[in-house]
């Protein structure tokens, strides 16, 4: 079978696509015939060794959609044939750039025929970490106002609409082209991150309790500053914290809640895909797809998801 493999890490020109051997199920895994992998900054991570993989050479890509083609043993819930989709691959084993891969079954959930693959493969991590960083670490209630930054990028654009779906005002940041998108979404506000006055403009909309911030290095004090007295701050980018407090008072003062987050923690990745999958059946949530790419252009994609601006997600198919 085909996949995308890096022999050494580096830049996005070290991804080929070889002839590998098809995966077996190990206990607990199915085997997957990929229709489509969705591309995340993460993948790049692990591709330029920042995360470590191993061994080299080393399929990447985390999220996956397709059909159940092997069921392992000690696999019960999926069977040959099933529509579904996983995230969380490629870290300690194979990833999803491949015709095939090899899930444990508690990184997939079955995906509803409303869903198609190339969906469904978009909607894995940004969609469980949206999950994570709404409903387990914020647990936002309906009434309440959720601040995004970034709404625009995967896990913004999933976060508007999970949040909007459980009854939150929303507010997003993001390049102002995308305001119009952002709104049609379900934000009630956008904001050009690049304002001065993106601190008196989020208050006067609405204070938030409840923040999803992927970039703490810019936001830890602005973030204290907007929010509502006993608000969560769920922070979920890579950037160190380098720009830190000028007024820890203030954080004190208001008792803000910072929750940092690693979708890698998840206990069980299936049981946050499946009621995300029952959401998108039922139209409450979907993932945009911005653009498609063959195997043979994963680089060009893994360049374009860290370095240009447009709403959601892109997506490999074999
Ligand atoms: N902790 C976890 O478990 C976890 C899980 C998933 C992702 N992540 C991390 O979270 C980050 C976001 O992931 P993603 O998939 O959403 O990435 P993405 O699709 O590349 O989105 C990046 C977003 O950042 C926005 N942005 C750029 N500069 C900004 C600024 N100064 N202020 C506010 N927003 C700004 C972009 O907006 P414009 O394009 O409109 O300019 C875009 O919406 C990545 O670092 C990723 O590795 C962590």
């Amino acid at each position: 079978m085909r996949a995308v493999r890096f022999h050494e890490h580096g830049g996005p020109e070290v991804l080929t696509v070889d002839e590998v051997d098809e995966p077996e199920p190990e206990y607990g895994q199915v085997v997957v015939d990929v229709e489509a992998a969705g591309v995340n900054p993460v993948d790049t991570y692990f591709r330029e060794g920042a995360y470590p993989v191993p061994h080299l050479p080393f399929i990447g890509g985390g999220d996956l959609a397709g059909t159940v083609a092997e069921v392992g043993q000690g696999v019960e819930r999926f069977a040959v044939g099933d529509r579904v989709y996983g995230t969380g691959l490629g870290n300690g084993m194979p990833g999803s750039y491949a015709e095939q891969a090899a899930a444990p079954a508690d990184h997939i959930a079955h995906l509803p025929d409303e869903i198609d693959f190339i969906e469904g493969a978009a909607l894995g991590t940004v969609g469980a970490t949206a999950w994570q960083a709404l409903v387990h670490h914020a647990a936002v209630d309906p009434a309440e106002t959720v601040l995004v930054h970034g709404g625009s990028g995967g896990v913004g654009h999933l976060a508007i609409q999970l949040a909007e779906t459980m009854g939150a005002r929303v507010h997003a940041t993001a390049s102002p082209e995308h305001a119009d998108d952002l709104e049609a979404l379900g934000a009630d506000e956008v904001f050009d991150y690049s304002r001065s006055d993106l601190a008196d403009a989020v208050v006067d909309a609405g204070a938030p309790d409840a923040v999803v911030d992927l970039h703490m290095d810019q936001y830890l004090q602005f973030n204290t500053d907007v929010v509502n007295t006993g608000a969560t701050v769920v922070g979920i980018g890579n950037d160190t914290a380098e720009g830190g407090f000028d007024n820890i008072g203030a954080t004190k003062g208001k008792e803000v809640t910072f929750q940092f987050m690693s979708l890698f923690n998840a206990d069980d990745l299936s049981a946050i895909l499946a009621p995300l999958a029952d959401l998108g059946a039922r139209g409450e949530l979907a993932p945009v797809v911005h653009r498609t790419y063959d195997f043979e252009d994963a680089g060009e994609a893994q360049r374009a998801v860290l370095e240009d601006s447009f709403v959601g997600k892109l997506v490999l198919e074999p």
